[in-house]
């Protein structure tokens, strides 16, 4: 008899039925190996593989550079990590805005070489016919509405999205358009709290906010940002878990002293 508990996974299921009973899900980055073990064994439902990984890993000032075969990277290495969590990774900018083909293709070469659960998009009624083809596949898709960052050029900035009337009505058809494509969940990205409730209570399928308020059905954030190791980057919604920067840096520091005064290594760290 194997003595080890089975791990039970989170499924696009399991996220479903969390909404239906009202339990918040919880959602965060990762990147790489080491971060997604820590995430996965922490309980969180959800380890996105965001394209942020484009400004916190890569240090890009926007997520458009990021290419598919530097996502698909960094999947696999979370992927590895990863027992229970459900991992779903961004299809990076042009990669699935030109042709449903070409989405299909992307999302196909993500789950095939990086073994990944699902893809998000970011997008409404434009990449409709891109989220039902990726579908047709098996694939699981969780759109993303609000503040889009691969569409800054088109914004000009990182404010909040959606205050005028106008733009929330188009938002909510957008949401209500992607649910019906066959989206397993939703991000609302920097819109007000009340739209965000009310996208929420319209809404079958989960729906995650950063910046959202918290009546919607759960929270994701950049882990590099709730854990203070990013300090330029301080929007309103953002709560810093930690000051790893002044941390990390007081163990090099440290180090370095140690190193310089032969301090280290001591007798007992040496053969
Ligand atoms: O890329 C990312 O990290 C994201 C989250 C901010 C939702 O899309």
């Amino acid at each position: 008899m194997s003595v080890h508990k089975e791990i039970k996974r989170v499924t696009t299921h399991v996220l479903q039925e969390m909404k239906f009973r009202n339990e918040k899900i919880s959602m965060l980055t990762a990147y790489d190996y080491s971060m997604a073990k820590i995430v996965d064994e922490a309980g969180t439902e959800i380890i996105l593989v965001g394209d942020s990984a484009s400004n916190v890993m890569a240090g890009h000032e926007t997520t458009l550079p990021i290419t598919l075969d530097q996502m698909i990277y960094h999947a696999s290495s979370v992927i590895r990590a990863v027992k229970r969590a459900l991992v779903v990774v961004d299809l990076p900018f042009g990669t699935y805005q030109g042709n449903s083909k070409s989405a299909l293709d992307s999302a196909v070469r993500i789950m095939k070489e990086s073994g990944a659960h699902a893809v998000k998009l970011e997008g409404g009624r434009e990449i409709k016919e891109s989220v039902h083809r990726i579908l047709t596949a098996g694939i699981p898709v969780m759109g993303h509405l609000g503040l889009t960052p691969q569409s800054i050029y088109k914004f000009g900035t990182y404010t909040v999205r959606a205050r005028d009337e106008e733009e929330a009505d188009r938002l909510i058809e957008d949401a209500l358009a992607l649910q019906e494509t066959g989206c397993f969940a939703l991000i609302l990205e920097k819109v007000p709290a009340e739209l965000a409730s009310k996208v929420a209570a319209t809404l079958q399928i989960p729906v995650i906010g950063i910046g959202a308020g918290n009546v919607v059905d759960g929270q994701v954030l950049v882990v590099h940002d709730m854990l203070g190791i990013t300090q330029e980057f301080s929007p309103r919604f953002l709560r810093r878990y930690h000051n790893l920067y002044q941390e990390m840096k007081g163990a090099f520091t440290n180090y370095i002293a140690d190193v310089k005064s032969l301090e280290f290594p001591s007798e007992k760290e040496q053969y």
